[in-house]
Parts: structure tokens; sequence; C-alpha cells
């Protein structure tokens, strides 16, 4: 069974749905750790409240160090308001995943559902994508679009976008975990998908 980490600096919702996926025996995985350089953040209740290890960390070797000590074997960013060093990337390269609260290539960066809102199109989503050295711009793994209604507002687009965000992320990582994610070069191919 793979070891995962969870990234987070903030809410924690999807660490949350993760951690709830495991519980239920829906997402066979050991959730590990809780990686999170906040101590203010929301997130580190409610890893505490299901029980998971927490490595609350400042600098980048305290990160690995830790990760190497619970023998991680994929690292999910889930709301991780830190830039990752190249070197990090590179000692687990494909084996850090991240989500963004829109259809990259659009939308890059810490306001993913504000900005495609502002700028009006029609159809957003969520991405669930490789990590590599540029932001929000690794291969994709899934994508799930949402329509934008004429009677949206942010708050709403923003608790749909959330509630997808949840759903789609312990889907990736049953994918990674039964081995069916194939990487090449940019191009993720999924073998051997359940209907869904
Ligand atoms: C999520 O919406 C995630 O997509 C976003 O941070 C939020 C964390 O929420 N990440 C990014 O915007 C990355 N560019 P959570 O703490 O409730 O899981």
């Amino acid at each position: 069974m793979k070891n995962i980490a969870v990234f987070a600096s903030g809410r924690g919702t999807n660490f949350s749905a993760i951690a709830q996926a495991v519980k239920k025996g829906s997402l066979k995985v050991n959730l590990a750790l809780l990686v999170c350089d906040n101590p203010r953040a929301p997130v580190l209740q409610k890893a505490r409240m299901f029980k998971i290890k927490i490595a609350l960390v400042q600098r980048e070797e305290e990160i690995i160090r830790s990760l190497r000590e619970n023998k991680i074997d994929l690292v999910v960013m889930a709301g991780f308001m830190r830039m990752l060093s190249a070197d990090f990337i590179h000692a687990y390269r494909n084996r850090i995943i991240n989500i963004h609260p829109a259809l990259l290539p659009s939308f890059k960066g810490a306001q993913g559902i504000k900005d495609a809102f502002s700028y009006g199109v029609k159809i957003t989503g969520v991405t669930v994508h490789f990590v590599d050295e540029q932001m929000d711009h690794g291969p994709i793994i899934l994508q799930k679009e949402i329509v934008i209604r004429e009677f949206d507002t942010l708050k709403s687009l923003e608790a749909r976008i959330h509630k997808t965000e949840h759903l789609l992320y312990p889907q990736a990582i049953k994918l990674i975990a039964q081995g069916k994610i194939k990487l090449e070069g940019r191009k993720v191919r999924i073998t051997g998908r359940e209907v869904e």
C-alpha cells in the first residue's frame, strides 16, 4: 500500500475529503502524514480529529526528513502555499501531485476561481496534475468541467468547485495507487479505468 503525505497550509477541506475516503476504505492508501507550514491552519485540527501524524515545518530540509522517516511514496499538495524548490521536485519527480480550482492551463495562481469568474468564462473546473518546476504546469491527470450559470455568484461557484475537488482528488490518488497512471512525456494515460 502506498504511503501518502498531504501538504496543506489552510482550511484543509481537501485533506478531510482524502482522510474520509481512506477511513471509509474507498481509497486504499496509508495517509501517513500531514505536512503543514502554518501553526494556525485549521487543517491541523482536522488532522488531529482523524488521528493523522502532523509535521509542522518551516524549512525544506525538515520536509524532506519527515518524508524519508515516514517512507512517503506520494506527495499530495492541497492548498500548500509555498513553492517547492527545483531540487525537491527533482527528488520526488512524478511523485508530487497538486489540485487547482480551474481548468489548467487557464487561470493559474492563487485565485483560480475568482479569476475565472471575473473573466466571464462560461466553463471552468478543477484540475489534478503532476507537479513540475513551473507553477500549476505539470502533466494533467484528471480534469472536471463546471458550467458557470447565469445566476452563479462567486460564492455559489466556489461551493461547486470545492465539492468537485473533494470527489476528484481521491479519484486521482486512487488511480495512482492502483498503478493505472502512465506518463508519456506530458501525456498521462489512464489504463483499466472503471466506467463511472
Ligand atoms: C483548493 O481549492 C485548491 O484547489 C487550492 O487551494 C484550495 C485549498 O483548500 N489550490 C490552489 O489554488 C493551487 N494553485 P482546502 O485547504 O480547503 O483544501
